[in-house]
C-alpha cells in the first residue's frame, strides 16, 4: 500500500452526554468510549436516538450537556469540519455520497481539506482498500449498487486519513451477504488497521460478531452494555434482538 489507510487511532469519548434538537434532549446521560483497534457498536430499536447520538459526537447536532473528546482534544459542539480535521470520519446513514458526481469526484470532494498534491495519493490508498471501486472511477455514484455506494461513502471519509471512524447503519438496505462483507472485511478491517470504530448497526447479531463492546440504546439512554459474549447470554437482549423470528 502506497500510503496508510488511516492514522493511529485515538480514543473517542463521550461523558454524560445529552443531545437533541431545539434544546430538547433526545439522548441523555450517555457515557461511551471507543478506542484504537476496537469496534464499539450501538444497537437499539428505531427511534431510540442512535443517529442523534452519533450526530452529536461529530458536531452535527448540539450537545446540551456533558462532553465529547477525541484524544486530548475537547470536541464538544465544535464545528463538523474541525472535528473532521482532528481525525474523526463520519459516514452518515443517508446522503452519504453525491449521486450525480462520479466516484472519482466524490473521492476528491472527500479530500477537500487536503493540500491539492496529496489528493491523488489518498485516492490510491482508498482504492487499494476498496479495489472494487478501481474500475468504476468515472461511474456516477448514483449508478452504483448499494454495497459499492457504501464503499464509496467510506472511501470519501478515508480521504482525510481518519483515526476514528463513526458509521451510522452502513448495512441498511443491503443484501445479507453484502452486509456481512462490509462488516467483517471492511469495518472490522478498519479496526484491525488500528483505527477506532464506533458503529451503529441494526443487525444486532452481525454487529456482535465484529464488536469488542456493544451498547444497547433504549429511549435515548444506554440500557445495557457489555462484551458480545455476555450480551448473547443476557435473556433480555436475546429476547429483544436475537430472539425467535427476529430478522437480525
Ligand atoms: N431533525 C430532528 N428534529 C427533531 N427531532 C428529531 C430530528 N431527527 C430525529 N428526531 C427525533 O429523535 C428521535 C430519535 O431519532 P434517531 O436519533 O434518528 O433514532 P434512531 O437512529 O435510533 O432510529 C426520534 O423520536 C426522532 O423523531
Ligand atoms: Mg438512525
Amino acid at each position: 500500500m502506497s500510503a496508510e489507510l488511516s492514522q493511529k487511532g485515538q480514543v473517542l469519548r463521550a461523558v454524560n452526554l445529552s443531545a437533541g434538537y431545539d434544546g430538547r434532549a433526545i439522548v441523555s446521560g450517555i457515557t461511551v468510549e471507543a478506542s484504537p483497534g476496537k469496534v464499539v457498536s450501538i444497537v437499539g430499536p428505531n427511534g431510540s436516538g442512535k443517529s442523534t447520538l452519533l450526530k452529536s459526537l461529530v458536531g452535527v447536532v448540539p450537545v446540551l450537556a456533558g462532553s465529547v473528546s477525541v484524544g486530548e482534544s475537547d470536541i464538544t459542539n465544535v464545528a463538523p469540519e474541525r472535528i473532521a480535521t482532528l481525525g474523526v470520519g463520519y459516514v452518515p446513514q443517508v446522503d452519504d455520497v453525491f449521486p450525480p458526481l462520479t466516484v472519482k469526484e466524490n473521492l476528491e470532494i472527500g479530500g477537500y481539506l487536503l493540500e491539492r498534491h496529496l489528493v491523488g495519493e489518498r485516492i490510491t490508498a482508498v482504492l487499494d482498500f476498496f479495489p472494487r471501486l478501481k474500475t468504476m472511477l468515472s461511474r456516477k455514484a448514483g449508478k452504483l449498487s448499494g454495497g459499492e455506494r457504501k464503499m464509496l461513502a467510506m472511501g470519501r471519509v478515508l480521504m482525510l486519513t481518519p483515526s476514528v471512524m463513526v458509521l451510522d447503519e452502513p448495512t441498511a438496505n443491503l443484501a445479507p451477504q453484502v452486509a456481512t462483507q462490509l462488516l467483517e472485511e471492511f469495518i472490522r478491517g478498519f479496526a484491525d488497521h488500528g483505527t477506532t470504530v464506533l458503529l451503529v448497526e441494526q443487525r444486532a447479531k452481525a454487529a456482535l460478531r465484529i464488536s469488542d463492546w456493544t451498547c444497547v440504546l433504549g429511549g435515548g439512554r444506554v440500557v445495557l452494555e457489555g462484551v458480545p459474549a455476555d450480551l448473547e447470554r443476557d435473556p433480555v437482549f436475546v429476547e429483544s434482538f436475537l430472539g425467535g423470528g427476529a430478522r437480525h
